[in-house]
């Protein structure tokens, strides 16, 4: 297991001498707005449930999800998180040599080396604010079987269309494609826009529940790809791996019709206004260049004398958590990435910058 994920609360919690729910949390990509109304209270009336085995297979909520795509049931494994599938996919695979599209989500080539499967880097320049043209990955991708792309992603929150995407899948039936989309739905209706709908032999779509609906804590995510890949990773998804809370909750929510549908674009048109301005006021800061973004996470670049470390540690003293990014591959550079709170919250890290930042 890697130690470099972001939302590590407990740790500052603890160097700071207070509680991990003092700490603001800027660093790990939850939405503000979540989890959806509601939600708790029902969980609260769910409580019972621990006392019995969940459905085995998670089959009910797979049923729902199927229903919101329009694909068949038979096309989704429901998992503990998509962490569960991203080390699943090594071995179901067969990997052999993986295409990570960076920089990017540093699990996917962890979970190539926990399994011996060689991973190289294909990265995007910032001089092209980190687009990346899917035809020249569908190039790259010679001598590699698996190819991995985080759309939009993590930490760069740039996108690719699903319908290039579906082009540079069809363009290289002999590569398996994993495309996450973990954080599609604060861009667009990630249902309606979903690679998923596609039903691509060759491509394997990771959905997680923790970030849009905010409920990381319960682990809940799932894997949608052609009954052929679905076979294989079968094979290694453990029995009961949604507990029962878990699938109370995702029962709630995609069952939840007109007002999830509701809190979606609520959420979406949240995280556009409310990214405009902190991006608008960051470009008026001195050493501090962001990055436009599909998502509400926004990466900046700092400039001399300004580090990412000196940063994060000058936050981290006003109990504000944020992501130093010099860890991730293919990231040259000081930068560091902000996830959106509130509109309170973000103005005082706005106003932190402009005491910290020269
Ligand atoms: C791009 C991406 N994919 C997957 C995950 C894992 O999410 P989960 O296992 O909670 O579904 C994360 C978590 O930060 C992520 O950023």
């Amino acid at each position: 297991m890697i130690i470099g994920h972001g939302g590590n609360i407990y740790k500052l919690a603890k160097d700071l001498g207070v509680t991990p729910a003092e700490i603001t949390d800027m660093s790990s990509n939850l939405n503000p707005l979540g989890p959806p109304e509601g939600l708790m209270e029902h969980l609260a009336s769910k409580l019972s449930t621990i006392v019995s085995l969940p459905e085995v297979d998670a089959g009910h909520i797979k049923g729902l999800l199927a229903g919101k795509y329009g694909i068949s049931p038979s096309t989704i494994l429901a998992g503990n998180g998509t962490t569960e599938f991203i080390y699943a996919i090594p071995r179901a695979l067969g990997t052999k040599r993986a295409l990570i599209v960076g920089p990017t989500y540093a699990d996917y080539r962890d979970a190539c080396e926990m399994y011996g499967a060689e991973a190289d880097f294909l990265v995007s320049q910032k001089e092209n604010a980190f687009c990346m043209d899917p035809k020249d990955i569908a190039e790259a991708a010679d001598g590699y079987d698996t190819v991995f792309l985080c759309n939009p992603n993590n930490p760069t929150g740039t996108m690719v269309a699903a319908e290039e995407i579906k082009a540079m899948a069809e363009s290289r039936p002999d590569i398996r494609f994993v495309i996450d989309e973990s954080y599609l739905p604060f861009a667009c209706d990630s249902y309606a826009e979903s690679t998923a709908r596609y039903g691509l032999e060759n491509v394997v779509v990771l959905n997680s529940m923790s970030k849009v609906f905010r409920i990381p804590g319960l682990r809940v995510g799932f894997l949608i790809a052609s009954d052929a890949l679905i076979a294989e990773f079968s094979k290694y998804v453990l029995p009961w791996s949604v507990n029962a809370m878990a699938q109370a909750a995702v029962d709630f929510i995609l069952s939840g019709g007109e007002a999830i549908d509701t809190f979606l674009k609520e959420t979406r048109a949240y995280v556009k206004e409310e990214k405009d301005r902190f991006v608008a006021a960051l470009e008026k800061m001195p050493g501090i260049t962001p990055f436009g973004a599909e998502t509400y996470f926004v990466i900046c670049e700092l400039a001399a004398p300004n580090t990412a470390a000196a940063l994060w540690t000058a936050l981290a003293e006003e109990a504000i958590l944020i992501r130093d990014c010099t860890n991730f591959i293919g990231l040259e550079g000081e930068f560091v990435r902000f996830s959106l709170k509130d509109k309170e919250t973000n103005t005082r890290l706005l106003a932190l910058l402009e005491k910290h930042l020269r």
